[in-house]
């Protein structure tokens, strides 16, 4: 069975003493091997994050970087400042990067290579809003959004890549998507991606995030298409250790 993965997006929420104390806190209890743990803090505490949990198996990842390598772009991080931070992962794509920051699925594509470029792996972010979802449109929007997110991506780079399907009306609702509901969908983009890359893309694991919480984790991780999930609000309390705890039955 693939290690489930449990990833805690911080957002735009604790300062580096704040994520340094908080880890302090949990770093033990979340220093598991049967599933592999990451955190997204801000960009500032990242490398603090990095060195105060050098020796667990606790991986750090920046939750956005540059289409670009260096230069006049102010305010901009590159994925090659990510990877010298060392940096694991990069969140790509999240779909409040999408509405607030109007990135679109080329700017979310270019991102990807860059990581890949990079040594970095993307953790591509993808969702229907509401209205999609109520007009039966939630398939093809997630079909076209991680079509788009891979192009040019290579067979040689599949098994570096993470999907997190997260519906934008379950984030931050406190209404999640039915584990069902959640299932299907993650069955769905293994299947199409199966499609584009063969066999190989039984490699790719494919998350879910939206409201996830220790109460719903038990049964979503735990379903069969599900390889993880993304957490943001409950990655911010002690509540994310015993998600990260969840049993998994085999
Ligand atoms: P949430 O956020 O768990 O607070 O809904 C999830 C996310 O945005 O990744």
């Amino acid at each position: 069975m693939k290690r489930k993965i449990i990833a805690g997006n911080y957002k735009m929420n604790k300062t580096i003493t704040e994520v340094e104390e908080f880890l302090n806190e949990i770093k033990d209890s979340i220093n598991v091997t049967d599933k592999e743990v990451i955190i997204f803090p801000n960009n500032l505490a990242v490398y603090s994050a990095v060195k105060l949990l050098e020796n667990t198996n606790v991986k750090v990842g920046i939750q956005n970087i540059s289409t670009e390598d260096s230069g006049a772009y102010t305010g901009e991080t590159s994925a090659v400042m990510a990877k010298d931070a060392l940096c694991t992962y990069v969140l790509c794509g999240h779909s409040e990067r999408r509405e607030k920051f109007s990135e679109t699925d080329e700017i979310v594509n270019k991102k990807v290579l860059k990581c890949l470029e990079n040594s970095l792996k993307p953790v591509i972010c993808v969702g229907e809003n509401l209205l999609q979802r109520q007009d039966n449109f939630h398939f093809v929007t997630v079909k076209h959004q991680v079509k788009k997110a891979l192009k040019g991506v290579s067979k040689e780079d599949i098994e570096n890549i993470i999907i997190a399907y997260e519906p934008i009306w379950a984030i931050g609702t406190g209404e999640s998507a039915t584990s069902k509901q959640a299932d299907e969908m993650c069955k769905y983009i293994k299947e199409k991606l199966k499609e584009e890359y063969g066999e190989e893309a039984s490699k790719i694991k494919v998350l879910y995030g939206g409201s996830v919480t220790e109460k719903t984790a038990d049964e979503l991780l735990n379903m069969e298409n599900i390889d993880g999930a993304l957490i943001g609000s409950a990655s911010l309390k002690k509540e994310f250790v015993n998600i990260v705890n969840t049993k998994i039955v085999d």
